[in-house]
C-alpha cells in the first residue's frame, strides 16, 4: 500500500506544481494527515481514504470552466495507469465527486464512511487559523474587500451566486465557514471543528473591535 501512496503523492505534487495557494500541495498534505487521523478512529478503508484525500483537488472546476467531472476523470486515469482495481477507482472517484461544499448543496447520491472522513478533513482545512488565511487569500485573488458593514450577509445563495459573489471576505465567514462545524459527519471531525470554530469567533470579535478602533 505504501508504494501506491508514494506514487500518488508524486503524481499529485507534479500536477499541483503551479496551483494557487488555496489548493496547493500543502492543502493536500494537511487534508491527507487530518483524514488519516480521523480515520484512525473511524476505521474506514485506509487505501480509499488516502487516495481520495490525495487526489481530491487535482482539477478545481472553478479554474476549469466549471466542469466537475475533470477531477474524477484525471484521478481515475492516473489510478488505472498504476494498476489499481476498478472497484477502488470507482469508490475514490465517487468520494471526489461528492466532496465539495457545492456538491453537498445539490442532491447527494453517494454515501460512504470514507467520504465522510475525507469530507470532514477537507472542510476542517477551511476553518480555524488556516481557514481564515485561505479565505483572505481567495478574497484577495478575487479582488474582494476585507469587510464592508453596508453589504449584508446572504445565506440563501444559489450555487451560481455562491461562485460569483463579490461580497467582502468577512461575509464568507457567515455564509460558509461558521456553518461547517455543524456539517461534520465524524466524531473526531466534530471535536476538531469545535476548537477551530471557537478560534474563528474570537478572531471575529477582535476584528470588529479593531475596526471600531476599540482594541
Ligand atoms: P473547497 O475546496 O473546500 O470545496 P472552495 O474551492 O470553494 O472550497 O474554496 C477554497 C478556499 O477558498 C476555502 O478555504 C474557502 O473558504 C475559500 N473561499 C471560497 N469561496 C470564498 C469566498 N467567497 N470568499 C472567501 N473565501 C472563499
Ligand atoms: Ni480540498
Amino acid at each position: 500500500m505504501q508504494a501506491i501512496i508514494d506514487q500518488t503523492i508524486n503524481f499529485v505534487k507534479i500536477t499541483l506544481a503551479n496551483a494557487e495557494t488555496g489548493h496547493d500541495w500543502f492543502h493536500i498534505e494537511r487534508v491527507f494527515k487530518t483524514a488519516q487521523a480521523i480515520n484512525a478512529k473511524e476505521k474506514g478503508d485506509e487505501l480509499i481514504v488516502a487516495l481520495a484525500a490525495l487526489l481530491h483537488d487535482i482539477a478545481d472546476s472553478k479554474f476549469n470552466g466549471g466542469d466537475e467531472e475533470i477531477g474524477p476523470q484525471k484521478a481515475g486515469d492516473f489510478l488505472k495507469s498504476i494498476g489499481i482495481s476498478d472497484d477502488i477507482i470507482f469508490h475514490v472517484q465517487e468520494v471526489i465527486r461528492n466532496l465539495s461544499y457545492k456538491a453537498s448543496l445539490g442532491t447527494i447520491t453517494f454515501k460512504s464512511k470514507e467520504l465522510d472522513v475525507v469530507q470532514d478533513a477537507d472542510r476542517l482545512d477551511a476553518i480555524g487559523a488556516i481557514g481564515i488565511a485561505r479565505a483572505f487569500t481567495y478574497g484577495g485573488y478575487k479582488n474582494r474587500v476585507l469587510y464592508d458593514p453596508s453589504i449584508p450577509v446572504n445565506l440563501n445563495m444559489s450555487k451560481e451566486e455562491y461562485k460569483n459573489t463579490t461580497a467582502p471576505t468577512l461575509n464568507h465567514f457567515y455564509e460558509k465557514l461558521l456553518l461547517l462545524k455543524d456539517l461534520m459527519k465524524t466524531e473526531a471531525g466534530k471535536e476538531i471543528a469545535e476548537q477551530r470554530h471557537q478560534f474563528m469567533l474570537n478572531y471575529l470579535e477582535q476584528f470588529y473591535g479593531e475596526w471600531e478602533g476599540k482594541r
